[in-house]
């Protein structure tokens, strides 16, 4: 890179969340489905999830999550141009859920669209606005996850609908200019995979096109977690590779909260200390694309993350897809 040449990052302004206010612990869980709050802590650590009222959808829980980011880098809606959602809980088949947040915030400039790659959305969406964003098309972007999973959740299964929630979570990215090497703020490397022929492992059997409805989610939990593990530790592994960093020099490991004993393993293969990783599932349950901004909302608030940070963002999802990105924040 000569002189002249502008190296752009995609750099963290601002980070929020937000949990609809009903609340449903294990013990609630344990009144509608045969399980049990030591069952459920045991397998997943999780211990409550929140839901979405009658009426709330995805684009409204959506909404607060992207003022709380906007207020959080001192911003407003007239100075992001582009909006990105990762959803697979859309308000409607369309338009997209991202088109109805930008109408939410009033902007009428810009470009808004939806992203679906399940519980690996949020990741997806990032690294996509980085594609943007280093490319000079664009200079700030929302990047959202925002999902109301119990509208998708067949609440008779007891082997699903213990693990999932509804919420939302949100960055703004903004276009700087950086040296080009490790230690700028912002993103530094994004990676991203998929597999088609796992389709049923991790599914929704119904929608649009092959049956006309909307169709419950439908998991063979025990493969799932025998692929998880390797493919966040695979991807994780390419970040490094790509940056020559390693596990000692992260200060944050945020990985999707699906599942307490998942993170774990994954910290574990991957020498990461646990006191470098941050957990939310207990208090939120699988919320899919919104977990890792949610989880990151709970880092920046507790103080923990803080400027200059190195930061592992990874997902596993339905698909497969996974994906890992490394952030300096
Ligand atoms: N309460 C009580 N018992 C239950 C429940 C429940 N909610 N669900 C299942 N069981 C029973 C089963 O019926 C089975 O009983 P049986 O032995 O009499 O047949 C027993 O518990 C064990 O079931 P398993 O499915 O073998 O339990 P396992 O230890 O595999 O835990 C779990 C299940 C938690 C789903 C686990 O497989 C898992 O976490 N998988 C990963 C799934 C995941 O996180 N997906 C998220 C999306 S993808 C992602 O984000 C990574």
């Amino acid at each position: 890179m000569t002189e002249n040449q502008k190296f752009i990052r995609s750099v963290v302004r601002g980070v929020g969340g937000y949990l609809p206010a009903c609340v449903l612990t294990n013990d609630d869980l344990s009144k509608r489905v045969d399980t049990s709050d030591e069952w459920i802590q045991q397998r997943t650590g999780i211990k409550e999830r929140h839901i979405a009222a009658d009426g709330e959808t995805t684009s409204m829980l959506g909404e607060k999550a992207a003022r709380a980011a906007l207020a959080n880098a001192g911003l407003t809606p007239s100075d992001i141009d582009l909006v990105i959602v990762a959803t697979s809980t859309p308000d409607y088949t369309f338009p997209s859920t991202a088109t109805q947040i930008q109408a939410m915030l009033g902007m009428t400039h810009g470009v808004a669209f939806d992203l679906q790659a399940v519980c690996s959305g949020f990741v997806f969406a990032i690294a996509t606005a980085d594609k943007f964003l280093r490319s000079g098309s664009h200079k700030r972007a929302l990047v959202i996850g925002a999902e109301t999973f119990s509208r998708i959740v067949d609440w008779t299964d007891r082997t699903t609908c213990v693990l999932f929630g509804d919420g939302a979570g949100a960055v703004v990215l903004e276009a700087s200019e950086g040296v080009g090497d490790t230690t700028d703020r912002g993103v530094l490397t994004t990676h991203l995979r998929s597999d088609g022929r796992h389709r049923s492992k991790l599914h929704v059997d119904g929608g649009p096109s092959a049956t006309q409805t909307v169709g419950h989610l439908r998991m063979e939990g025990k493969e799932v977690f025998r692929f998880a593990v390797g493919m966040v530790t695979d991807v994780v592994n390419d970040a490094f590779a790509a940056t020559g960093l390693t596990a000692t020099d992260l200060d944050w490991f945020v990985p999707h909260q699906a599942n307490r004993r998942i993170i774990d393993m994954s910290a574990s293969k991957l020498g990461i200390a646990p006191e470098k990783v941050i957990v939310t599932v207990h208090l939120h349950g699988n919320t899919s694309a919104a977990s890792i901004p949610l989880a990151l909302s709970a880092g920046v608030a507790d103080g923990r993350i803080k400027a200059g940070d190195l930061v592992m963002l990874e997902a596993v999802g339905g698909g497969f897809t996974w994906g890992a990105a490394l952030v300096r924040w």
